[in-house]
């Protein structure tokens, strides 16, 4: 097959430039401009909005059409059909595990969520009212320190098992985070309960009595998980390559991919959405908070509503809101006043002219919040539960940009500051 190619016409060059256009195995093709810096120039993309920082197997988005496939495997069988930890298998292996490989890697995250003893003290400096992002940020930063044994990035096995600890260990950080803030004792990880259901006892467990995990709590949580596991080169994901790209270790890349994660416009929806609701209050004031959404004087946005990839919908949003109408039964959740908003904001959203032309639907954010407070999780918890699931997906990321060739990331700019011009001595200023 003959290489595409694209021409790019510069006022000022005598010729044009040729540039390779590459084809993925589906989605938009994708022009190769890396040799436009030999003729002297830079493209020019803020926001990255049409930009391919890398080349990647792990997962597609068709945001025209609302399609998520991780693998090649929708997003919808995943949540329905598989476990977290056989997403983890598959996204960062690249196939789903048989039967052997399933029992096997779940033996080996099992065994690895206990924490280092020391990491007690760190929780300790922390005030109770930290938020639980700034703890998590921190911890698993400071994993590095602890696990000096894991930390060569060229060495394949070593890599491997910071995957496995940094999988296995962060339900129980954002466990300890929780029970940190409301003064209870941690809880050890249980082997004998499953990822998602160990997540829920060390929450909510306590060493006074008996804890008995609701299965379909639980079964929501995993889907949680799934539903959160990965979205290709997405704000945090794009932060723990860049770091990595400089040779960082893992536990860094992913506390750099946790700070980035913390901000309301990408894991800190939910958190806003649920602050959003309780600020709205009431059904009978959406109009005025709709209003002020499509005010553009206003800086006030609908939260839960709206995404950079997804044009038509979000196919995470069905499956939450699905796994929400099952939780909310269980708890015999009916006359939930924030449901109430939820449901009549998103009605009056997708009939409006303003987010039909926008294209601004729910998003993933905006059903993971109520579902969650269902459970009993606090606000503040529910980007530290976002991180949780996002950890094989950055970690796949980054395990596919250390197994090739990969450049430090060094974007460059388009200056508009001032030109040379010579120190001006304090006295003469
Ligand atoms: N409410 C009201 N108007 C909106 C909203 C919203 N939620 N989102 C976008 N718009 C408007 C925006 O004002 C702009 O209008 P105009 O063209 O007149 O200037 C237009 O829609 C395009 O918005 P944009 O900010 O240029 O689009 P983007 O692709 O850069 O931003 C987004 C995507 C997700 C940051 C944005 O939609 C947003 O801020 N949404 C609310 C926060 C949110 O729910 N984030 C979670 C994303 S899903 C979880 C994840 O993957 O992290």
């Amino acid at each position: 097959m003959t290489q595409k190619k694209a021409h790019l016409t510069v006022d000022g060059l005598d010729n044009p430039i040729e540039l390779d256009v590459f084809e993925g195995s589906t989605g938009p093709d994708v022009v190769d401009v890396r040799s436009l810096t030999a003729n002297g120039l830079f493209t020019y993309d803020p926001g990255f909005v049409s930009t391919a920082s890398c080349e990647s197997k792990i997962t597609y988005i068709d945001g025209a059409n609302g399609v998520l496939l991780h693998r090649g495997y929708p997003i919808e069988q995943l949540a329905n059909e598989a476990s977290f930890l056989e997403t983890c298998f598959l996204l960062m292996n690249g196939e789903l595990p048989n039967a052997e490989e399933k029992a096997e890697f779940e033996h080996i995250i099992t065994n690895h969520t206990m924490v280092n003893e020391g990491i007690m003290q760190f929780f300790k400096g922390f005030q109770h009212d930290a938020h639980p992002m700034a703890i998590l940020c921190s911890v698993v930063g400071a994993l590095s320190a602890f696990y000096h044994d894991s930390l060569d990035i060229s060495n394949e096995t070593h890599r491997k098992i910071s995957a496995h600890r940094l999988i296995a260990k962060m339900p129980t950080l954002a466990a300890m985070a929780y029970k940190h803030a409301i003064g209870q004792p941690f809880m050890y990880p249980r082997n004998d309960l499953s990822y998602s259901e160990n997540f829920l006892y060390m929450m909510f467990a306590t060493p006074c009595e008996d804890y008995k995990v609701n299965p379909v709590l639980a079964k929501a949580m995993d889907k949680i998980f799934i539903l959160h596991a990965d979205h290709e080169q997405n704000a945090s994901t794009s932060t723990v390559r860049l770091s990595g790209s400089s040779g960082a270790n893992p536990f860094a890349c992913i506390a750099s991919g946790i700070a980035a994660l913390w901000g309301p416009a990408h894991g800190g929806a939910n958190e806003a959405v649920l602050n959003m609701l309780n600020e709205i209050g009431s059904v009978d004031r959406i109009d005025e908070f709709v209003a002020r959404a499509k005010d553009k004087n206003d800086p006030f946005r609908l939260m839960g509503f709206g995404h950079r990839v997804y044009k038509n919908f979000d196919p995470r949003a069905k499956v939450m809101k699905e796994t929400c109408d099952q939780v909310l039964a269980e708890l015999g959740i009916e006359n939930d006043e924030q449901l109430a908003i939820a449901k009549r904001l998103e009605e009056i959203a997708l009939q409006d002219e303003y987010f039909i032309e926008k294209k601004l639907y729910p998003n993933v954010d905006f059903y993971s919040g109520i579902i969650l407070k269902a459970i009993g999780i606090p606000v503040e918890m529910f980007t530290v539960i976002f991180a949780t699931g996002r950890t094989p997906g950055w970690i796949a990321h980054w395990h596919e940009m250390m197994s090739g060739p990969y450049k430090i990331g060094r974007p460059r700019q388009l200056y508009t500051g001032e030109t040379k011009r010579d120190f001006v001595k304090v006295e003469d200023r």
